[in-house]
């Protein structure tokens, strides 16, 4: 188990009914692969003030996916799965435990067989960012495909990618169709 210490180094909102300084709520996100350790550090984050458990099957980076976390989880949706479940088993039921993914890890053909994985595990929300890990950053983003994984799944589904401007905001809204986003490093 990671001690309270790192839980509170990298959200320090805990220390603040897990909202930032303003009052924006925070989600604590974990990243790994063995569903028994990752619920039992979504219960203490939950423990140590969590107000909702974010799962990342997202990240590309390198030495990440090498040790079976992040995006590269996308070529299981089965692992995904057994891993949501057991946040989900692990975090009381009034606490929403949630995933961010991509489109896929080689390409984007996965986006609805993980969304769905996602939903069936519990997962209430789910921010899809419009890329592959192939893909890494490079622009575009494909909104349609996010449409895609919306129209398979009953969870709320947010769009995530290359929104810069308000422009960008309604097209990728309307594309998608999706009500709402993510912006990154916008
Ligand atoms: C430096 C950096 C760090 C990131 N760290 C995380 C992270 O910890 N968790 C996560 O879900 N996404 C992370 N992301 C991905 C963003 O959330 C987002 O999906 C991605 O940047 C695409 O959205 P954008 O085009 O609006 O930036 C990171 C992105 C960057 C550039």
């Amino acid at each position: 188990m990671l001690p309270p210490r790192i839980f509170y180094k990298y959200a320090p909102e805990l220390h603040n009914g897990c909202e930032t300084q303003v009052g924006v709520p925070v989600a604590v996100q974990l990243l790994g692969s063995d569903p028994v350790q990752m619920g039992r550090h979504g219960a203490k984050a939950v423990e140590l003030g969590a107000t909702q458990v974010d799962i990342n099957f997202g990240c590309p980076a390198k030495t990440v996916n090498k040790h079976k976390g992040g995006c590269v989880l996308m070529r299981e949706p089965e692992l995904m799965q057994q891993i949501t479940e057991a946040v989900r088993a692990a975090v009381p039921a009034h606490v929403p435990v949630t995933a961010k993914m991509r489109l896929g890890y080689d390409d984007r053909s996965m986006g609805v067989a993980c969304g769905q994985a996602l939903e069936a595990a519990g997962a209430s929300e789910i921010v899809v960012h419009a890329r592959s890990k192939v893909d890494g950053y490079k622009p575009p983003a494909y909104w349609e495909d996010v449409a895609r994984v919306r129209e398979a799944v009953n969870a709320h589904v947010i769009a995530n990618g290359e929104i810069w401007t308000v422009a960008d905001y309604w097209r990728c809204r309307e594309v998608s169709g999706c009500d709402d986003v993510m912006i990154g490093r916008g």
